[in-house]
């Protein structure tokens, strides 16, 4: 639901920032601005810092940022009808009705809906259609009271039973659709689930979000509700909701919903599994707010070990320190408390080593030190170590390389800390790179630095914009179609545009839950450098001139923005083309 921009603004004027900010962590002030410790990441020195002048907020550690709103999201693990219904209510503004239904009914109704399925699955679990599931879940080992606190249920064969089951219990059909439970198909309504073992997956506020089904004959081995207004992948965890509770500190990530459902059985009730994603930086987030440390125990497979690469990077990230014990000999999680028990499983994690000690020993198999007196190997080695925040764990290690190798301590420390500035100077830099149309002989190197100074420019003079939207009006209409060739630029600019014009612009707000989480995180970062503050109207020019110079020189017909590990890939392999096209 649209909601009128008058009131978008009264909410923001009513809802200062700072006001709510102070209420879950505790700010400094600084001059104009005003500093915390991160809540949505852990961090020693504050990097989280509040701007009472734009209404703005933007962490240096994580890079999230946004308006008031975003805040309560993130914070709350609201989505952004739920932020503006906690804000409204908390100054007692009413939010205004469209005609019909808004999206908070439609959210009723589909957790209604789904809570109402989650009975009907449990039921015929236990009839006799379910008997066939029975066994399959008792064979795998689940007691009964698993089933029940983990609500397992079975969908029966057969194309419309839930349908008729929830028509006769006074549903309407409406609602079956938008709630992912039903498809429309050319014969009419049917079930989305069918022959299936059902998990249904249970968001913070006890509410059934989704579900999952395994099957039981034929189709994908597992499938999922798809998106809805109530249930999204890229944030939602399996038993989460349970494992918050648990007194253990940690929490346990893991592939599967059988994996977590072993686990919990066996008395680790902090497993948790993303449904059938690879770990997003959202839900490596929310983890991060109910635990200080995760432990990665994805299968052993191949698959399983490239998940666990990529989990390492997206919660080191945001400062979660993980751990990666070794449970070869066994598929997953779930096989190997069944072979070991809990004990054993409890012992491999007590056991395990940090993310760097796992990386390190990726990085031994793969330079083995008898080929070349361990050079490569140390090299690698201090890049890794580099990655961790803290200085006396880089000591530690490289005190320990320093013994193993035989080279002095101070050497290695050089090399890691040279490692790490090289790191930090890659992140910090948001880069935009051309993909297609690479050339054999392309220069990377002047080629690049053109493109990131394109970027720059685009930043800062949409930054320029946003705070003089007069300039907007003044110099929009001479900017050429596709004028900003960053992906958020653009997308901020088309945003900017339409809410200057309409004449309702009012700051950050007017912005928030209209362009992408990643565009807001760059350009609070953007319109907080403090240059912008003197800017004249040369600046201006000279930046759209700037961008227009490069715009010619550069053909951007594939422009894909990428993270600097994305970057780094593939550079890496366009340099390997290249090579091999010159010999
Ligand atoms: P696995 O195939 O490893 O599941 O997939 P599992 O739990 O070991 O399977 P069983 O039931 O014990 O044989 C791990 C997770 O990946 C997602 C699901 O979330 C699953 O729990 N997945 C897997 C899918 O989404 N689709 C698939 O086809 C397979
Ligand atoms: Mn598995």
């Amino acid at each position: 639901m649209a909601l009128p921009q008058g009131f978008i603004e009264e909410l923001h004027e009513k809802n200062d920032i700072v006001e709510i900010v102070s209420s879950h962590v505790e700010l400094k002030r600084f001059g104009r601005l005003y500093r915390a410790l991160c809540p949505f990441h852990s961090e020693k020195t504050a990097s989280f810092t509040v701007y009472p002048d734009t209404q703005s907020f933007y962490c240096f550690g994580c890079g999230v940022g946004g308006d008031v709103i975003t805040f309560v999201m993130k914070q709350e693990n609201f989505d952004y009808m739920a932020a503006v219904r906690f804000l409204s209510e908390r100054v007692g503004l009413l939010i205004p009705d469209d005609d019909g239904e808004d999206e908070s009914h439609r959210r009723r109704k589909i957790y209604d809906a789904n809570k109402k399925a989650a009975r009907f699955f449990y039921s015929s679990l236990n009839s006799d259609e379910g008997r066939g599931a029975r066994g399959y879940l008792r064979k795998r080992g689940l007691a009964d009271s698993t089933i029940k606190r983990f609500g397992i249920g079975y969908a029966p064969s057969g194309w419309r039973n839930l349908y008729e089951a929830m028509l006769s219990q006074g549903l309407n059909e409406e609602v079956l659709f938008y709630s992912g439970l039903c498809g429309k198909g050319k014969k009419g309504p049917y079930d989305i689930f069918r022959n299936r073992i059902i998990f249904p997956i249970i968001d913070l506020s006890g509410n059934v979000a989704g579900f999952g089904g395994r099957s039981m004959g034929e189709g994908a081995k597992y499938i999922n509700t798809s998106e809805t207004s109530v249930f999204r992948k890229r944030r939602n965890l399996y038993a989460l909701n349970i494992a918050r509770k648990s007194s253990e500190r940690s929490m346990i990530l893991v592939e599967g919903y059988m994996d977590v459902i072993s686990l919990h059985q066996e008395g680790l009730d902090n497993a948790i599994a993303t449904l059938g994603t690879a770990i997003t930086p959202e839900q490596a987030r929310i983890i991060s707010k109910y635990s200080d440390e995760v432990v990665l125990a994805y299968d052993t497979d191949g698959a399983g070990k490239s998940a666990t690469n990529k989990a390492i990077a997206v919660f080191r990230k945001i400062g979660m320190p993980t751990r990666i014990p070794d449970l070869s000999g066994s598929k997953d999680p779930d096989e190997f408390i069944k072979e070991y028990g809990a004990e054993s499983f409890k012992i491999r994690i007590s056991k395990s080593g940090s993310s760097i000690d796992y990386e390190l020993s990726k990085a031994r198999e793969n330079n083995p030190v008898e080929l070349d007196s361990g050079v490569a190997f140390l090299r690698e080695a201090t890049a890794i170590i580099s990655s961790s925040d803290l200085k006396a764990e880089r000591e530690i290690y490289a005190g320990k390389l320093s013994e193993e190798f035989n080279v002095d301590k101070n050497t290695i420390m050089t090399m890691i800390e040279r490692a790490g500035r090289k790191r930090y100077k890659r992140n910090s830099e948001e880069v935009v790179f051309k993909a297609s149309d690479i050339k054999k002989r392309f220069d990377f190197s002047s080629s690049m630095k053109m493109q990131l100074g394109s970027v720059a420019s685009e930043q800062r003079l949409i930054s320029l914009f946003f705070l003089n939207p007069d300039l907007v009006k003044e110099y929009g209409k001479e900017l050429e179609e596709n004028f900003f060739k960053s992906k958020y630029v653009s997308e901020i600019y088309e945003e900017l545009k339409k809410s200057v014009e309409s004449g309702s612009f009012f700051g950050i707000g007017s912005l928030s839950g209209k362009i992408s989480e990643d565009a807001m995180n760059m350009l609070t970062k953007s319109i907080s450098e403090p240059e912008l503050i003197n800017f004249s109207r040369e600046d201006v020019e000279f930046y759209i001139e700037r961008i227009r110079t490069l715009n010619n020189k550069l053909d951007f017909t594939d422009v894909i923005e990428m993270d600097s590990n994305e970057l780094r890939d593939h550079l890496e392999s366009k340099r390997n083309e290249v090579k091999e096209g010159n010999e």
